[in-house]
């Protein structure tokens, strides 16, 4: 079921992202799923500014993200690892045996995804943080992937390698074009889901993950089955919803 939040401002959005994530936190073991890409950085922010203001401990926090490239060392600049580390990890306290990325950095990469796909199974995720790409996907799972995946290899497809480019000097041919993630299956057993999407380049997936047929032509689409999914909006990225 979607409940739909729709805000002026990208900081609006963010403070009202922040809320489940904050109540999530006052668990006694919270297991926090997390996402990588611009949109949840000001959430990001608002975890930093709690855990400085008012004292908000990570110290018994498990944290889980969804994917990661393929054939990059850990410590790459445009590596999800680093991404994480620049925009949240660095700045709270929760110990870094606690932070699970996926290692795309490792030669064997098919044991990389099994392995990270039983340490997920280790526990039970309160909260996933999810973005959205133009095609619909969710982490890496690109249009096609089976709605039962699990952990896995994804190729990607141009579009994505194209836009995420400007992390990588603008440059596609340095884009990798392999990444481990989270299956869509991994995802939907989070108990609550939270969706973070801005911008009129997001309008048609986000219509088509709440108004269109569930298919995986966009993978977001299975959040049409999760019991508990707050999509978080401005303006342009819901301008095509009623
Ligand atoms: C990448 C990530 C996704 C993210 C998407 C959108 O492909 N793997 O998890 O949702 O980008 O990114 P942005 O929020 O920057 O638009």
């Amino acid at each position: 079921m979607f409940n739909i939040i729709i805000r002026d401002t990208y900081e609006e959005l963010s403070a009202e992202a922040f809320k489940p994530v904050k109540e999530v936190l006052k668990k006694e073991h919270p297991v926090l799923g997390l996402a990588t890409g611009s949109s949840p950085v000001g959430l990001y922010k608002e975890m930093i500014r709690d855990h400085k203001e008012n004292g908000t401990s990570y110290q018994n926090v498990v944290t889980f993200n969804l994917d990661e490239y393929v054939g990059i060392p850990q410590n790459h600049a445009q590596s999800y690892y680093t991404f994480m580390h620049e925009n949240l990890f660095n700045y709270i306290d929760c110990p870094e045996s606690h932070i699970h990325v996926p290692e795309g950095f490792r030669k064997d990469e098919e044991q990389a995804c099994v392995d990270y796909e039983n340490a997920l199974k280790q526990y039970s995720v309160d909260i996933q943080v999810l973005g959205i790409g133009r095609d619909g996907h969710i982490a890496f799972n690109e249009p096609g992937t089976p709605f039962t995946s699990e952990t896995h290899l994804m190729d990607l497809t141009e579009e994505t390698r194209t836009d995420n480019a400007r992390f990588f000097d603008g440059d596609i041919n340095q884009v990798p074009k392999k990444a481990i993630t989270q299956g869509l299956a991994s995802i939907m057993r989070a108990k609550k889901i939270i969706l973070i999407a801005t911008g009129e380049n997001k309008a048609q997936a986000v219509y088509d993950m709440i108004k269109g047929p569930k298919s995986t032509n966009c993978p977001a689409s299975i959040l049409q089955d999760h019991a508990d999914v707050r999509v978080y909006l401005d303006k342009a990225a819901a301008s095509k919803l009623d």
